[in-house]
């Protein structure tokens, strides 16, 4: 194991409850509503996409010019924005920081693949940029997850090949997407969720995200 490669929202803090409550009322203004149900679908995926499924799920896609499309999603943003104010170092998840610092000891580099192009103001707030060799700007990736571009991307970046990589996703479109790069893949969430969408392993909290126990749960299906 030569790297671990992040998803950001839902993985290193809470940020995708704030996605939902923006999504959410962005909806409901043009009054459609959904559940966390629905949610799920929306994780990893981009935030024109999200729209998209959005409108499609409430019957209203094509009542909306391209246009229309850009400013409820600006909308959706600047609520989304002014949530990520009230982050700091504190809302890190749980056993983050001491994954972070014990991949830094052993010399396995760090990447973050994540959709959001809030991405690098969220690791700033949190006080953790330092730790990344390898931030992949999703605006310069055309394929969004569940494809498996943006964790490729990283690899390349961080100078190592897909099978050297554990990715850590919450999103079954993040678990897709590094399955399909050819990555051991460590789901972060609900274990039916994650299975299904073909995670290596499955933990219900971030605590679990030990450095030995990764190492170990890789070194079991990877000869490397
Ligand atoms: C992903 C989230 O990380 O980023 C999605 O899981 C979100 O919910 C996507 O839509 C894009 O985020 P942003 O911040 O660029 O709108
Ligand atoms: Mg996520």
């Amino acid at each position: 194991m030569k790297a671990v490669i992040f998803d950001l929202d839902g993985v290193i803090t809470d940020t995708a409850e704030f996605h939902f409550q923006a999504w959410r009322n962005m909806a409901n203004s043009i009054h459609i509503d959904f559940d966390r149900e629905f949610n799920e679908e929306l994780k990893g995926i981009s935030r024109m996409d999200s729209l998209n499924k959005i409108l499609d799920y409430g019957g209203v896609i094509d009542n909306y010019s391209d246009e229309q499309k850009e400013e409820l999603a600006d909308s959706k943003n600047n609520e989304y924005v002014s949530l990520l104010s009230e982050l700091k170092p504190e809302h890190i998840y749980p056993g983050i920081k001491k994954l972070l610092d014990a991949l830094k000891e052993n010399d396995i580099k760090i990447g973050l693949a994540s959709a959001s192009k809030n991405g690098p103001t969220i690791l700033d707030r949190l006080g953790i940029t330092n730790y990344f060799d390898v931030i992949v700007n999703p605006a310069l990736i055309e394929n969004g997850k569940p494809a498996p571009d943006i964790f490729l991307k990283a690899a390349l970046d961080l100078g190592v090949t897909p099978e050297e990589c554990i990715g850590i996703e919450d999103a079954e479109a993040g678990i897709k997407a590094i399955k399909d790069a050819n990555m051991f893949a460590v789901g972060v969430g609900t274990v039916d969720v994650m299975k299904k969408a073909g995670a290596d392993i499955v933990l219900e909290n971030t605590k679990e995200l030990v450095f030995s126990s990764l190492l170990d749960a890789f070194k079991q299906t990877s000869p490397l």
